[in-house]
């Protein structure tokens, strides 16, 4: 979604806010723009670039442009079209600069009022009603804080914003109010940005900004006012990440890359199981207690997520007895009834910051004395400040728009809350519990034999890329997977895609499969592979093209496909997480030849801000 970054310095600001826009691309966008105050001391004036394209267009506009205090934004498109005069920075009564991420929800009534003011608009967004009501403002408050904080309080839904006045030249401030927001801290000089991704070159030094504050940033200090309008400090920590990481090094698309850090994303999530096994302490000092008194388990999420909760509730059926409900964040919250007393709500998210599980474990709270765990990719998101226990899976930044190593690393991490749940239970056998913790420190090196399996893949990508839409079929865990791979190809290939429960082909799906249909089938040599075969022979005797990715031993269904590439192992209980490796491949290589955008693929975000 859009990307805000902003900045104070005695040096040229210009260069910093273009690497950090370039650095927030992957977040998805169409149209980008900049604002400077220009001679602060004498008579300062704005200079504003804005284009309806990448940012390499804005820096190519930007080369000759300098300035000490600016802002600078992508934006993704909401409301009006994606071209110059939407895009931001906004303009507010010739003295104003707006740049804005979010939804302004009463933004009609204001603009209405602010019309008849006699505020004139140049652009259909929800952002030139925030830069027209500073401005107005202004008029009727002492300061430029004053005039922020009035505004803010008439603004309805959820915002990050970054604003120039050329009153006060050389300022800045920022605010937040459901949107992340963070402030970098240099040496005599200050930045924000909505994501840490932006300032990683210039700090590791942050402040992240809690819900409802205002910051004002100059040359000398940075100074806080909380959502009740109190000063306040909040302490910066020092960041473990280094911008090295959201370089693409070798690798043809971050995508790429980022499916073949999957085993070191693995190793590092699930480090501390390898040493201490299911060892629920190692979720918290808390977590024993909540994981014992828990009543029932619903987990809630969006998109891939989502998918990584569906394969949660085999593992934690399977190993606790628990009853596990699994939610779309977007229905939950809109949702009716009372949630059971003790029930823990696990809610996932690689970002931590998507509009709709935020509000969903905000409903949740109301609903009932609840218990929230969030498993996230990021460390002080949102979600894991608002969480009674995180647990943090360590896949490092994932910048393509697709998510892989965050997926997997949110499988690993709940295989092992599973584990630790059925040890804080008591629900298994220690010899049980040893044999399922066994399967872990094998988990790196079978998803490394899977990579080792790309070239297969790419001729099976070549094949797919001519057609229009594929059935992905699997079983129990796989069925989610099956869910994943058919995300995937949809995501990035722009292929029609379905993915089914093996078992419910007979119930609808069937009617499709032709020659014409190519059938992605995944098979695991379990209990249930007798009825995958059954399945395998109704796609067959119908024309289906069938691809299996299969494990040892289930050679019994060559005789029916088209293809097949076999695991190198067995892959036990961890099978959902191995099994996703091809498919991501495959979406991989199936855009790749389509020649799509793989890391920005259109009309899609990173991270889903907005609802
Ligand atoms: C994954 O490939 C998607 N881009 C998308 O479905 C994503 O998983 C979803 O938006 C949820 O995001 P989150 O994990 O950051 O909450």
């Amino acid at each position: 979604m859009c990307g805000i970054v902003g900045a104070v310095s005695t040096r040229n600001v210009v260069p910093m806010l273009i690497e950090g826009l370039s650095r927030l691309e992957y977040r998805g966008y169409d149209s980008s723009g900049i604002a400077l105050v220009l001679n602060q001391a004498n008579s300062p004036e704005f200079e504003r670039v804005r284009v309806a394209g990448r940012v390499a267009d804005l820096n190519a506009k930007t080369t000759n442009s300098t300035g000490q205090i600016g802002i600078a934004h992508t934006r993704w498109a909401t409301h009006g079209a994606p071209n110059e005069a939407n895009a931001h920075p906004h303009l507010g009564g010739n003295e104003i600069m707006v740049v804005h991420n979010g939804i302004i929800e009463n933004f009609a009534d204001i603009k209405n009022e602010l019309i008849a003011l006699g505020y004139t608009f140049t652009s259909e967004t929800d952002t030139e009603v925030i830069a027209h009501l500073i401005a107005y403002q202004q008029t009727q408050t002492p300061t430029f804080l004053a005039a922020v904080q009035a505004s803010i309080r008439q603004l309805h839904g959820a915002f990050a914003i970054g604003v120039l006045s050329l009153q006060n030249p050389t300022q800045v401030i920022c605010a937040r109010q459901g949107s992340p927001l963070v402030i970098g801290l240099g040496f005599q000089e200050f930045f924000f940005a909505s994501d840490i991704a932006a300032l990683l070159p210039l700090t590791q030094k942050m402040i992240y900004l809690e819900e409802g504050d205002i910051a004002l940033l100059d040359y000398q200090k940075i100074q806080i006012w909380d959502n009740t309008g109190l000063a306040v400090i909040r302490q910066p920590r020092m960041l473990d990440v280094c911008a090295d990481s959201a370089e693409l090094g070798p690798y043809r698309h971050y995508m790429q890359k980022e499916i073949f850090e999957q085993p070191t994303a693995i190793a590092n999530t699930i480090n501390q199981a390898l040493s201490q096994g299911f060892n629920p302490d190692q979720f918290g000092e808390q977590a024993q207690q909540i994981l014992q008194q828990a009543t029932a388990i619903r987990i809630i999420a969006c998109g891939t997520s989502y998918h990584a909760g569906l394969v949660a509730r085999y593992w934690i059926e399977a190993y606790t007895g628990m009853p596990v409900s699994v939610d779309i964040a977007s229905e939950y919250r809109y949702s009716n009834g009372l949630e059971q007393r003790g029930t823990l709500i696990i809610a996932i998210s690689q970002s931590g910051e998507t509009a709709d599980l935020l509000a969903a474990i905000r409903n949740a709270k109301e609903r009932g004395e609840v218990k929230i765990l969030a498993l996230c990719n990021v460390a002080h998101s949102t979600l894991t400040r608002e969480a009674d226990l995180s647990i943090l899976t360590q896949a490092g930044i994932e910048i393509g728009v697709a998510s892989t190593k965050a997926f997997t690393t949110q499988l690993a991490a709940l295989y092992v809350f599973a584990g630790c749940l059925a040890q804080a239970r008591s629900s298994l056998s220690d010899e049980k519990l040893a044999e399922l913790a066994n399967w872990l420190p094998r988990l790196p090196a079978m998803i490394s034999a899977a990579l080792s399996q790309e070239s297969e893949i790419e001729g099976w990508a070549q094949a797919l890329s001519h057609h229009a839409h594929t059935l992905y079929l699997g079983r129990n865990t796989l069925f989610p997977i099956a869910l994943e791979g058919a995300l995937k190809l949809k995501e990035i290939a722009y292929i029609h895609a379905e993915g089914y429960a093996a078992g419910e082909l007979k119930h609808g799906p069937l009617a499709l499969v032709d020659e014409n249909m190519p059938v992605i089938v995944c098979a695991a040599n379990d209990a249930l592979f007798e009825k995958l075969m059954s399945n395998l022979r109704e796609v067959e005797a119908r024309g289906g093209q069938i691809y299996l990715i299969a494990e040892p031993g289930c050679e019994a269904a060559l005789p029916y496909v088209k293809s097949a590439i076999f695991l190198p192992l067995n892959t036990g209980p961890l099978a959902p997480i191995v099994f996703t490796i091809p498919l991501q491949l495959l979406a991989y290589h199936t855009a790749h030849r389509k020649g799509t955008d793989v890391d920005k693929p259109r009309n899609l975000a990173k991270s889903v801000t907005v609802e």
